[in-house]
């Protein structure tokens, strides 16, 4: 992030800290509870956002060197996400072009050909049909025609977008818009490697774990005992950026780097800043690396959700965090243990409380959701979500 907005950022939550003041939306909004409940609209929403919407499928450093690959399962049709032999990101439909089957079944691995396990075709990872067995008595095919179907990729600022539609367009000057390029090409997300990953199945609609991270209001509260602790709960910073947001929570550590000159001050050390990347991501960088959390339906249902999360650290606190070795208590570098923390906030606190949410919007005994005046970013995915799907905006009710 550029020095100018980090320090416009602190400054910022500084006064409202000092004001006992927070983000204002100028009012409240409220949401129907069928959002998140409602088959029809959940339909829409699978065909709009997971279809045929650009997708962050991960980080480079999902892909570490040239060959590897990933399979992605979660756009209903299977995808291969690979590096080829010159390290270009690329992807493709994991659908062999002989008859159909899916041509690669590991979820992640280093291999430059794939094979179809059910007859023998196989394909490079730069999407060409390199042979078949028995091609005298199967007959004479052009193999040009016969490579897999290619889908729109992109690397760039250190995210790998996918379009799962092979017809579709990434487009990131329309996607994140002039400021979000100029503020990704400023940090070194490029550089991260990925160190762990986690995924929580909850019974809840995808949304609710999304809502979960757009406000601190209960913080004080539902992580009084853990996140409130590092974090002054109610009190934040929040911009948009076209459909995207970020949102910048406010960490007790500030009150001690407000003491500092201002040239020493880092967005990173006295806050942590949640990029909404819509529709389903949520970033969040941290001195030490970032957190990547991707949301997705699961059984083409509205009321279940995996969330997967990756965790990645720059070389640099790699290389600390093993030079310090394992705490006596926890068995756990302070890398580990960070994940470790961060997994229990979010799978034993904000999603049972959004599992305990769905469950009452589900009950049909609450016909609106409201997101109070402190609840900006909430404002703007809910209404960004539906302009996207080509309803009204919710009214702005002052309050
Ligand atoms: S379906 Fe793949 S080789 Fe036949
Ligand atoms: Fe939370």
């Amino acid at each position: 992030m550029l020095k100018e907005e980090q320090n416009r950022l602190l400054k910022g939550l500084i006064s409202h800290l000092d004001a006992n003041t927070n983000v204002d939306a100028g009012g409240i909004v409220k949401t129907p509870a069928d959002t998140y409940t409602c088959e029809e609209r959940f339909d829409l929403e699978w065909k709009t956002f997971f279809k045929d919407y650009p997708q962050i499928v991960g980080m480079s450093g999902d892909l570490a060197e040239p060959n590897s690959f990933v399979t992605i399962e979660d756009f209903g049709s299977s995808i291969i996400a690979a590096r080829d032999p010159q390290g270009k990101f690329r992807a493709y439909a994991n659908v062999c072009s002989h008859r159909g089957a899916e041509i690669e079944q590991e979820k992640k691995g280093v291999k430059s050909k794939f094979s179809c396990p059910f007859h023998g075709w196989t394909f490079n990872n730069e999407g060409d049909l390199v042979g078949y067995p028995k091609s005298d008595q199967f007959g004479k095919i052009d193999k040009d025609c016969y490579g897999l179907t290619e889908l729109p990729s992109l690397e760039k600022y250190g995210f790998l977008w996918v379009h799962p539609n092979s017809s579709g367009e990434i487009n990131l000057d329309e996607l994140l818009g002039d400021k979000l390029n100029e503020e990704f090409a400023a940090w070194d997300f490029d550089k991260l490697v990925l160190s762990h990953e986690d995924e929580y199945q909850t019974d809840m609609n995808w949304k609710l774990a999304i809502d979960t991270f757009g406000e601190t209001y209960h913080f004080s509260v539902l992580h009084k005992d853990s996140l409130f602790q590092a974090f002054h709960g109610n009190c934040q910073m929040f911009d948009s950026f076209k459909r995207n947001g970020r949102l910048i929570l406010c960490k007790r550590d500030i009150d001690a780097m407000r003491e500092m000159p201002e040239e020493d001050w880092k967005i990173c050390t006295g806050t942590l800043p949640v990029y909404y990347l819509f529709p389903n991501i949520i970033f969040m960088p941290t001195p030490e690396g970032a957190f990547l959390v991707k949301e997705y339906p699961l059984e083409d249902s509205p009321h279940k959700s995996v969330s997967k999360i990756s965790f990645y650290f720059y070389p640099e606190a790699l290389a600390a965090a093993k030079k310090m070795g394992v705490s006596p208590e926890t068995g756990q570098n302070p890398l580990e243990e960070l994940y470790t923390a961060f997994g229990n906030v979010i799978r034993d606190e904000d999603y049972v409380a959004a599992a305990s949410s769905h469950k009452g919007l589900n009950s049909g005994n609450l016909e609106f959701l409201t997101f109070g005046r402190n609840e900006p970013a909430l404002h703007h995915y809910h209404n960004t979500y539906r302009e996207a799907l080509g309803l009204q905006k919710l009214p702005l009710i002052k309050s």
